[in-house]
């Protein structure tokens, strides 16, 4: 299939874009590099562009014949959602709209999107299923779940088919060490853990240790970034063999708490890792966990990389990359 993969530069996307190719689909990336790096794309059809740009998305499904398109393309960090929510609604909603107009302009009906667990705002039980109530708490996950919304409208009207994927923590490296995460600033607990092994920071800080979990601080689910790309590769099937509109959560449905993490990490690296107890983060939800049973049901997906060690260890191995890339 000709698949556009629209934020293909990005941690996630540049994943996907390997087994993509490795599968042999025709990959073509859009980003504008806001965040991704124009490395990460290698030799592969590359717009460098914005995806409300609407020539540049004429000129791609014109030259191209897309089957379907992967939209990883977002502004994900929590804490400026809140503070600048204008950025946030703009694109992550306003601008895959346009996308998604395009998209039904040329007749191209299958989409894949990157949700989150923030839809579920506070859970009220867990692990989490596709049926638990969405009240996200903060402007990020409102973006995602009003995408969502307009996903069900644009079935029921246009007849556009999507899957909707709502990771919990992403995490990990490609095994081969070709691409990796490099979020700047960097706000995920993995690899600021790492980066406090190496050296790259002084230490880590804990938000909340009074938790009401085993060791009071909060507990995530850690799913490896291969293994979202594999549900994402089950979705493009299923929605080629013509199954109707869906939404998943994935995680390993195992939670790991921030001390676990940094535990874990000390065994991996080898390295003593210098944490400070702060005071709890508002918004920080004690426990996500998800049920990924309906995705391991219907996409008969099943996660390969799932120990926390294998996780940290990809990403310890493309942290030392990086260490490498910055000493030189
Ligand atoms: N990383 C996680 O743990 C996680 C968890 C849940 C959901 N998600 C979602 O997965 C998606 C990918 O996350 P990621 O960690 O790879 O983020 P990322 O920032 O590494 O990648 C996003 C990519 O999209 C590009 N982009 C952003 N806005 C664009 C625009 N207007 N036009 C063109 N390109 C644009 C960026 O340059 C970047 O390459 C996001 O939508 C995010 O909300 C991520």
């Amino acid at each position: 299939m000709n698949i556009l993969v629209i934020g293909g530069a990005g941690y996630i996307g540049s994943h996907m874009t390997l087994q993509l190719v490795q599968s042999g689909h025709q990959v073509i990336v859009l980003d504008n590099l806001y965040s991704g790096q124009a490395a990460a794309v290698g030799s592969l059809p590359f717009y460098e562009a914005d995806m409300a740009d609407i020539a540049v998305l004429d000129q791609i499904f014109q030259n191209h014949d897309i089957d379907a398109v992967m939209h990883f393309a977002g502004y994900i960090e929590v804490a400026e959602s809140v503070s600048d929510p204008a950025k946030y609604y703009q694109n992550n909603v306003v601008k895959t709209q346009q996308v998604l107009d395009t998209m039904c302009r040329y007749k191209v009906k299958q989409f894949i999107f990157s949700s989150t667990a923030a839809i579920f705002g506070n859970p009220s039980y867990t692990p989490i299923d596709e049926t638990h109530p969405k009240q996200p708490v903060n402007p990020y996950g409102r973006s995602k779940l009003m995408v969502e919304q307009i996903l069900a409208d644009y079935e029921n009207a246009y007849g556009l088919r999507s899957v909707c994927l709502r990771y919990f923590n992403a995490a990990g490296a490609d095994p081969l060490g070709r691409v990796g995460e490099c979020h700047q600033p960097e706000t995920h607990l993995i690899p600021l853990v790492l980066q406090a092994a190496s050296g790259r920071r002084q230490s880590i800080s804990v938000f909340g240790v009074d938790y009401d979990t085993e060791d009071g601080s909060c507990v995530r689910d850690y799913i490896h970034v291969n293994d979202l790309c594999s549900a994402h590769s089950n979705a493009l099937h299923y929605l080629a063999e013509g199954g109707a509109s869906s939404a998943f959560n994935l995680g390993n449905g195992a939670g790991f708490s921030v001390l676990e993490i940094i535990q874990a990490a000390e065994r991996v690296t080898g390295k003593a890792i210098k944490l400070i107890k702060e005071t709890r983060r508002a918004g920080d939800p004690a426990i996500l966990i998800a049920d990924a049973s309906l995705a391991k049901e219907v996409l008969t997906w099943q996660p390969q990389r799932a120990a926390l060690e294998d996780i940290i260890a990809d990403a310890w191995a493309w942290e030392q990359i990086l260490c490498a890339t910055h000493a030189g």
